[in-house]
This record gives structure tokens, C-alpha cells and sequence, in this order.
């Protein structure tokens, strides 16, 4: 592609992309496709010779458009939102152009200092004091993992040369998470050799959030069993209902205890740029480590996951490891810099410019309202479910998520069993969400099925919100 070329391809498809931002709403949410339609789309093998590319963005639109979930239409309810904006698919276009590989200092300058600077004033924005040093991560699930294998380290120095296979000094390592905790908790232990047998899921209260006594309790008793409790998952936001765990507590037994307290708080800790919300990382100054995801909440393109710590020595005491091709002379001046020593990837994307242009472009004045609106728009629609005789609500809306069911008077004053409430609810979210206006998922929870409504997308609005439960109830008529 020449440069004309690629200046009338770039213009198109900046074009293209405009106008999929104005009409996302005439795509159906969820995408229509039959598992495996894709592939029988698209040849078997790589062409030989190159194609135009406009014969390449045609097979887009035909082939690809349709097998789109569109995670940008404002009527995506489910999960959690990963709400991208247009100032972060320019930015992303401008990461692919330069393609910064910041694996050391001097080979991105701009990327290894740009990302200091953005987690620096993303650290401010959510009240975490300055010693908080962060890292960008493309996902959580990663965040968590490298969390993970720090406390590892911090425990077991020598892990990274003995491992920890075949160790008979060595007791069997400890994690504590609540029931709630998010999967990616399961898979870190998984991935750092510990297993999922060493991870002890505590109880929750009626509000789904860790019991602190259960935990101290649980920790007393590993520790009279011989094993060795190394770190604890705190949740601020856990994934079904957006509960909060008591992290000061927690923090009071991982100091005592002197054990790693990771927060993991993935979707709800921008929500503490909120006055109104600024409490939610209480107690997460005292934790070892936090990770926030801009990509779920903060209106930037997935993926960017930030993983901030108080310990980033003991990250790069885990992973610091230079090959000699890599040595330069100007190494011990930019080791601490060299963001290949502070995880498992050598090489790492410019993600800070996204983060950067998001923070810029919106200001945090607007990234506040819009996140106060989603948590109003929860709000009421929770005032919705809980002045409905047939709905009823399933936990509490700390944030912006509500967890719900239908489960109307059946005859008279008697209601469905348990089988046939969830199995009316299943059968209730799949005709709500084959109207292609809304996407809304479920979860599990004491009652059984619960329908889960997320607001996250910036173009959400109260018509979206409004839509979604008109769709609701008037479904749950025909399917009575
Ligand atoms: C609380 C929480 N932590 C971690 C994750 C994992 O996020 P990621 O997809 O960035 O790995 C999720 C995903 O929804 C989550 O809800």
C-alpha cells in the first residue's frame, strides 16, 4: 500500500467508522450469527497474491459486520460495559502507526514515560496516595496474576530460581478471595503453580460481601494446619452485583497477619472519582496492590488494565531478568524504567497514549457525570423492578448494576417453584435480548437465575434504560 493509497483507504475507513458511531443503534446488539457461520465465510487458506482493499473491506462488511456483538450500541446492558469512546480508537489508530514496542526505556522513550505520567493522574483522579507506582496490563486477569506472583515473591525469595515444585521446606502457599470473587482470582493460581486447591473462597454476608471474621478465621486455622497464607483478594465491585468488601477490615488482618492484600478493582474503583463515592477504596491506601480497568469503565478501548503497587519491588524482583542482546550501556540508568522487568512480556504496546487521549479529551468533569448518570439510571431502574408486583430485586445497586428477577403471582397469591422461576427468566432474557435493542446478561445467585442490567456506555440514556424495561414487561406478559 502506498502512501496514497493509504490515505484514501485511511480516509474511508475513518468514514467508515464515523458513521458506525452515529447509526450503532440500527446493528442488532447481540449478533445473529450461528456458531461457525464466520468461518464457512471466509476461504480455507491465505491468498497467494495480495487484494485490493477495497475487495478486503467489502468481506468486512459482509462477512464480518454480522458476527458483531456491538459492545458499542448503547442498549449493551450486559456484563460489564468495555466502553470504548472515539478519542481512544484515534488514539488506538495512532499506537498501530507507530508501533512502540517499550520493552526498555530507550526503545520508546515516549511510552515508557507517557504511561508514568497518564497512571499518575489516573492514581489522583481515584484518591490512591503517591506510592502507589502503576503498570499497564492488557486485562484484569493479568493484573491480578503478576499481583499474585509478587506476593509469591515477597514470600518465597527464592521462588523464581527453586520454583516451587518438589519443595519439601516449603508449606503449602494460601490465597483468600471471597465466593464472589471473580474467576480470574482461580486462573492466577492456576498459572503461578499454587493451584485452586489453595485458594480459600471466604463467605459472604447478605450483601455479598467477605465476611472479615470468616477470613481471620479461615487464616488462624491454615495457619495451625501448617500452611502458609500468603495473600488475600479484596473486591470493590465484585462481578454479579458490584458488592464491596470490607477492605478496611481486611487490610487490619493482612497487616497483622502480614499477609499481600490485592484489590481487585477492575469495573467500580473510577467510581471513587466521584465525591459521592469517594469511600469505596477506603482502606485500599493500605493494600500492597490494586488493579483498575480504564477498558471497563473509563470509556477507553479494550484493552488497558492498570495494575497499581506499593511494592514494585518485589514485581521486578519476580521478573527483572535481562538477556545480554538486550544489555545497553545505558541500562543502569534506565532500569527502573524498563517496563520489561515488571511483568512476563518483553514486548509492550503504547496502551498509555489511549488512556492519556481519553483523560484529555473528556476531562475528569465529564468522565464524572457520565459516570454519576449510569449509577442514576441504576438507581431507577431499580425504583422500576421494586415497584413492579411481578419483579423483584436480588441485591442491593451500590453502583451501576441492578440484579433481578421476574417471579410474578402465578394464581392467586402463589408464585412458580424455584426450577420454573429461573427457567422463566432464562426463557425472559432470551426474547428480551432477540429484539436486538437491548443486551442483558444473568448470573447466579441465592434465588437462583437473576437477570443483570450494567450501564456503562457513555451514549446510555434514559430512553435506553427506559427501552430495556418496557422490553421486560411487556415480554413477561405474552411468556405469563
Ligand atoms: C471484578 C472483576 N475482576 C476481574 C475481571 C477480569 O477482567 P479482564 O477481562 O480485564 O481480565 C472482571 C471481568 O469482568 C471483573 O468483573
Amino acid at each position: 500500500m502506498d502512501p496514497d493509497d493509504f490515505r484514501r483507504h485511511g480516509h474511508a475507513l475513518v468514514e467508515w467508522i464515523a458513521d458506525y458511531f452515529e447509526h450503532v443503534e440500527d446493528y442488532p446488539v447481540l449478533a445473529r450469527v450461528a456458531p461457525g457461520d464466520i468461518t464457512a465465510a471466509l476461504p480455507r487458506t491465505a491468498p497467494e497474491d495480495g487484494e485490493p482493499f477495497a475487495a478486503i473491506m467489502a468481506d468486512f462488511q459482509r462477512v464480518l459486520v454480522p458476527g458483531l456483538t456491538h459492545w458499542n450500541h448503547p442498549g449493551f446492558l450486559a456484563y460489564f460495559d468495555s466502553c470504548g469512546s472515539p478519542p481512544g480508537v484515534l488514539a488506538e489508530f495512532l499506537c498501530a502507526a507507530l508501533n512502540q514496542q517499550a520493552m526498555l526505556w530507550r526503545t520508546s522513550p515516549a511510552a515508557t514515560e507517557l504511561e508514568g505520567v497518564a497512571l499518575g493522574w489516573l492514581r489522583q483522579l481515584i484518591g490512591l496516595p503517591p506510592d502507589f507506582e502503576g503498570v499497564i496490563y492488557d486485562t484484569a486477569s493479568v493484573s491480578t496474576m503478576h499481583a499474585l506472583l509478587a506476593a509469591r515473591e515477597a514470600a518465597v525469595r527464592d521462588v523464581r530460581v527453586r520454583g516451587l515444585a518438589g519443595r519439601s521446606d516449603l508449606p503449602k502457599l494460601c490465597v483468600y478471595c471471597s465466593e464472589q470473587a471473580h474467576s480470574s482470582v482461580d486462573k492466577s493460581l492456576m498459572a503461578i503453580g499454587l493451584g485452586q486447591e489453595s485458594l480459600r473462597k471466604i463467605p459472604v454476608d447478605a450483601e455479598y460481601r467477605m465476611n472479615a471474621t470468616a477470613l481471620a478465621d479461615t487464616v488462624s486455622a491454615d495457619r495451625a494446619a501448617g500452611f502458609w497464607p500468603i495473600a488475600v483478594v479484596a473486591t470493590v465491585g465484585t462481578t454479579s452485583t458490584t458488592s464491596i468488601d470490607p477492605v478496611p477490615a481486611i487490610a487490619d488482618i493482612c497487616s497483622r497477619e502480614r499477609i499481600w492484600l490485592h484489590v481487585d478493582a477492575a469495573y467500580a474503583g473510577v467510581a471513587a472519582m466521584l465525591p459521592s463515592h469517594a469511600d469505596i477504596l477506603a482502606g485500599a491506601d493500605r493494600a500492597d496492590s490494586l488493579v483498575v480497568n480504564p477498558h471497563k469503565w473509563l470509556f477507553t478501548p479494550v484493552d488497558l488494565s492498570v495494575l497499581y503497587c506499593r511494592r514494585m519491588d518485589s514485581l521486578r524482583a519476580a521478573f527483572a531478568l535481562t538477556p545480554e542482546y538486550i544489555l545497553s550501556g545505558d541500562q543502569a540508568d534506565a532500569a527502573r524504567r524498563n517496563l520489561m522487568n515488571t511483568g512476563i512480556q518483553l514486548g509492550r504496546r503504547f496502551r498509555s497514549l489511549k488512556l492519556w487521549m481519553v483523560l484529555r479529551s473528556f476531562g475528569a468533569k465529564a468522565i464524572r457525570a457520565h459516570l454519576a448518570e449510569h449509577i442514576r439510571l441504576a438507581q431507577l431502574f431499580a425504583s422500576w423492578v421494586d415497584a413492579h408486583r411481578d419483579f423483584e430485586r436480588l441485591a442491593p445497586v451500590p453502583l451501576s448494576v441492578v440484579c433481578f428477577r421476574w417471579n410474578p403471582f402465578v394464581t392467586g397469591d402463589e408464585r412458580w417453584s424455584k426450577a420454573e422461576t429461573d427457567a422463566a427468566n432464562e426463557r425472559l432474557l432470551d426474547r428480551v435480548n432477540a429484539t436486538g435493542e437491548v443486551f442483558l446478561s444473568h448470573t447466579q445467585l441465592r434465588e437462583g437465575v437473576a437477570l443483570r442490567l450494567a450501564i456503562g456506555h457513555a451514549q446510555t440514556t434514559e430512553r435506553h434504560v427506559r427501552r430495556a424495561w418496557d422490553l421486560l414487561v411487556d415480554h413477561a406478559a405474552i411468556l405469563r
